[in-house]
C-alpha cells in the first residue's frame, strides 16, 4: 500500500470507530446530553472531528473552499470549555453525521490532486495528525461511554485471547546510559515527539507488568487513603476534598470489591491492571510499596532502547507497525488484558504490557524537549506545557495502534481518573 492508499483506509477505517461510539449505538438524547462536566456532549466530539478535517485536510491542506466557516467557532476546543459544549447551537446528531460526511467526500476527492510534499503535507503527514486526531477524540469517547449511566449501549467484545505466557520476574535491571527519546524521523510522530536525543539514564529497576487490582487493593485495606505519609501535600489535598476511597467506578458490596464498566457490574478482576487511578493515588501507592513512578524518560528507554544493538526500536519487541498483533490496543476489547499477557510483546529488557492495556502515569512534567518547536500549531502540545500536567505513556486498551508507539506522549492534570490510565513502579538501582 502506498501512503495515499493507507491514509484512505485509515481515514475509512477511524470514520468507522466514531460512527460506531455515536449515531450508530446511541439515540440522539444521548447523543447531546452531558454525562459529566468533565466531558464534551459526544455530538460535539463527533462535529469537532470534522471541523478539524475541515480545518487541515481541505482549507490548509487542499487549499478548498471552506464547509461550514460558520461554526468553527463552536467546535474550537479553546474557544469553549466542556462544561459549556451542550449550551452551545451546536448541529443535531443527523446535521453532525451529514457534516463530517460532506467533509470527508471533498477531502478524499482532493486527496489525488495533493502532492504530498512541504512541511505540512510531506509523507502524509497533515493526514496522519488528522487520522490520529478522530481516533484520540474517539478514546475520548469511550470515556464518556464509560462515565455514563444506565444499561450497557455498546457490544462488549468476544475476549480475543490476551496471548498470557509464562511467568517473568517482578522487575528487571535497566542499566544506566544513553539511549535515543523521541524521534525525528517517524511520520506519524507529533510536534512534541521531536526532536529524537539521547538522554543519559542511571541504572533502575522497573516492574515488568502494570500494578494489578489485587495489589491496589491491598493498599486500599492497608489504609493507604488514611494515611497522609504516602501522598504528595497536592494528592492528600485532593483525596480529602473528594473523599476518595477506591479507583473510579469501585464500590464495595458484601466484603467484595465491584464495579461498573460500560454498564456492566462485576467483581473487580483481580488480575487485571487497575485503572481509573489518578496520578496523586499512583504516586502514593508507589510510596506505600518502598518505590517510585518512572520517569518519562525511564519508561522509554525500558519500552525502546535495545542495549544489544544500540539502537531504538519503533515497538518495544521491534520494528514492525503491527501493535495490534503484541499488545491489547484498538478497542478489541474494553478493559486491559491480565498481568503478565503478551509475553511476546516484550520489550528488549524483558518489560512487558507497556503498549496498550492502560495508559501509564509518569512522575513527568509535559514539556517540550529540547529544540521543541512547535508544529503545526501550538494548542496541540505547546500550550500545555509547564508543571501543570504529568505524562502518561503507552496507551491503553482503547488507544488505537497508530497512536500506541513508545514515543507518544499524552497528558493530563494529576487529579483525573476518568481516562484508562494506571502505571507501574520503579526504584533507584
Ligand atoms: C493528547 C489526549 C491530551 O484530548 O486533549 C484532541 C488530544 N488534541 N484534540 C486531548 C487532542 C486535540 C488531547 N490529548
Ligand atoms: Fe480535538
Amino acid at each position: 500500500m502506498d501512503v495515499k492508499e493507507r491514509i484512505v483506509a485509515e481515514l475509512t477505517a477511524a470514520r468507522d470507530r466514531s460512527f460506531g461510539l455515536t449515531v450508530e449505538t446511541l439515540e440522539a438524547p444521548e447523543l447531546t446530553a452531558q454525562v459529566s462536566p468533565l466531558m464534551s456532549p459526544l455530538v460535539w466530539d463527533l462535529a469537532h472531528i470534522g471541523n478539524y478535517e475541515e480545518q487541515w485536510l481541505l482549507r490548509a491542506a487542499a487549499g478548498a473552499a471552506a464547509v461550514r466557516p460558520d461554526i468553527d467557532d463552536i467546535y474550537d476546543a479553546f474557544e469553549h470549555p466542556r462544561a459549556e459544549r451542550p449550551s452551545l447551537p451546536l448541529l443535531s446528531p443527523a446535521e453532525s453525521r451529514a457534516y463530517v460526511t460532506t467533509v470527508r467526500d471533498r477531502v478524499l476527492d482532493s486527496l489525488e490532486k495533493v502532492p504530498l510534499v512541504g512541511a505540512l503535507a510531506g509523507d502524509g503527514f497533515v493526514y496522519h495528525m488528522v487520522i490520529q486526531h478522530e481516533h484520540q477524540h474517539d478514546e475520548t469517547m469511550l470515556a464518556t461511554h464509560q462515565l455514563r449511566k444506565g444499561a450497557p449501549a455498546l457490544l462488549d467484545p468476544p475476549d480475543p485471547g490476551s496471548g498470557a505466557g509464562g511467568t517473568a520476574p517482578a522487575e528487571v535491571l535497566v542499566p544506566g546510559g544513553p539511549f535515543l527519546m523521541g524521534t525525528s524521523d517517524d511520520p506519524w510522530a507529533y510536534d512534541n515527539e521531536r526532536p529524537g536525543h539521547m538522554v543519559d539514564v542511571p541504572s533502575f529497576h522497573i516492574d515488568t507488568t502494570p500494578v494489578g487490582n489485587a495489589a491496589y487493593a491491598a493498599f486500599i485495606e492497608a489504609g493507604g487513603y488514611r494515611d497522609p505519609r504516602w501522598w504528595d501535600p497536592k494528592g492528600w489535598e485532593w483525596r480529602s476534598r473528594t473523599g476518595k476511597e477506591a479507583p473510579a467506578f469501585w464500590y464495595r458490596e458484601g466484603g467484595q470489591w465491584m464495579r461498573r464498566r460500560f454498564g456492566h457490574v462485576e467483581p473487580v478482576p483481580m488480575d487485571e491492571p487497575v485503572q481509573h487511578v489518578c496520578w496523586y493515588e499512583a504516586d502514593a501507592y508507589a510510596r506505600w510499596v518502598g518505590r517510585r513512578l518512572p520517569t518519562e524518560a525511564e519508561w522509554e528507554k525500558a519500552a525502546s532502547w535495545d542495549p544489544v544493538a544500540g539502537r531504538k526500536r519503533r515497538l518495544p519487541w521491534g520494528d514492525s507497525s503491527e501493535a495490534g498483533a503484541h499488545a491489547n490496543v484498538g478497542q478489541r476489547r474494553h478493559r486491559p488484558s491480565p498481568l503478565g499477557s503478551h509475553a511476546e510483546g516484550a520489550s528488549a529488557y524483558g518489560v512487558r504490557q507497556l503498549i496498550g492495556d492502560v495508559w501509564e502515569w509518569t512522575s513527568t512534567d509535559f514539556h517540550g524537549y529540547p529544540g521543541f518547536r512547535s508544529f503545526p500549531y501550538k494548542e496541540y502540545s505547546e500550550v500545555f506545557f509547564g508543571g501543570e500536567y504529568k505524562v502518561l505513556k503507552g496507551g491503553s486498551w482503547a488507544t488505537h495502534p497508530l497512536s500506541a508507539r513508545p514515543t507518544f506522549r499524552n497528558w493530563d492534570f494529576p487529579i483525573r481518573r476518568q481516562i484508562f490510565a494506571g502505571f507501574r513502579c520503579a526504584r533507584d538501582a
